[in-house]
């Protein structure tokens, strides 16, 4: 069994369809073994709670600077020591650390086609702001490793979206939510879990 963390930061639509896919067998020899948020209030950790999954929030603000924050989150992932750890919507930089005790078993959803709109940021509404002001007529979503960059490890998967006339960013970011994120997210995930997608050899 895939033992895996997801981190979120928000209203975990994304970590729901993890949990759907699991619960309809789309997502197999995975395990969710605990959600970490930054923030207490994120409506992802009720999912979890819902799920009978534990819900851990380790927020920055809760520490005397970044550093002892750091220090703590990479302690707790090394504590929990799963195969897999998945970012869906969180919005904290993950420690250098933990990208070196988890090298290649980090994973990532950003809503648009890396390297477009991604980067210092590019996260969340802002994304999909961005992509109807420059007048893309294609959008998606990129799945991909975390290394310590931003939004700059290899791609995994990807998958276009296109925008519609009168769209809102709102709009938007339901229909890259729905079209693509939703979709690429659960199905790499279990493509890890099953093996046609290698990671490297666990760090001991
Ligand atoms: C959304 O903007 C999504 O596109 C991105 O993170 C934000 C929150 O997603 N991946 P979620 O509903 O918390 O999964």
């Amino acid at each position: 069994m895939f033992k895996t963390v997801v981190c979120v930061s928000g209203g975990g639509t994304n970590l729901q369809a993890i949990l759907d896919a699991i619960d309809s067998g789309r997502i197999t020899n995975t395990e969710i073994m605990a959600v970490i948020s930054n923030n207490a209030k994120a409506y992802a950790l009720e999912r979890a709670r819902n799920h009978n999954i534990p819900a851990l929030c380790m927020s920055p603000k809760r520490y005397p600077d970044r550093e002892a924050f750091n220090a703590a989150f990479t302690e707790k992932m090394k504590e929990l020591n799963p195969d897999l750890i998945v970012l869906a919507g969180f919005l904290v930089a993950i420690p250098p650390a933990m990208v070196d005790a988890f090298e290649g078993r980090i994973i990532n959803i950003h809503p648009a086609l890396i390297p477009s709109f991604c980067g210092v940021g590019y996260y969340g509404l802002h994304v999909h702001e961005k992509a109807l002001e420059y007048g893309v007529k294609v959008t998606g979503a990129t799945v991909h490793f975390v290394d310590k960059g931003m939004d700059t490890g290899r791609i995994i998967s990807q998958k276009a979206v296109y925008v519609q006339e009168g769209d809102t960013p709102e709009v938007l970011q339901r229909r890259v939510m729905e079209e693509a994120e939703w979709v690429l997210l659960p199905r790499a995930i279990d493509d890890i879990a099953n093996g046609r997608i290698q990671l490297p050899e666990k760090k001991a």
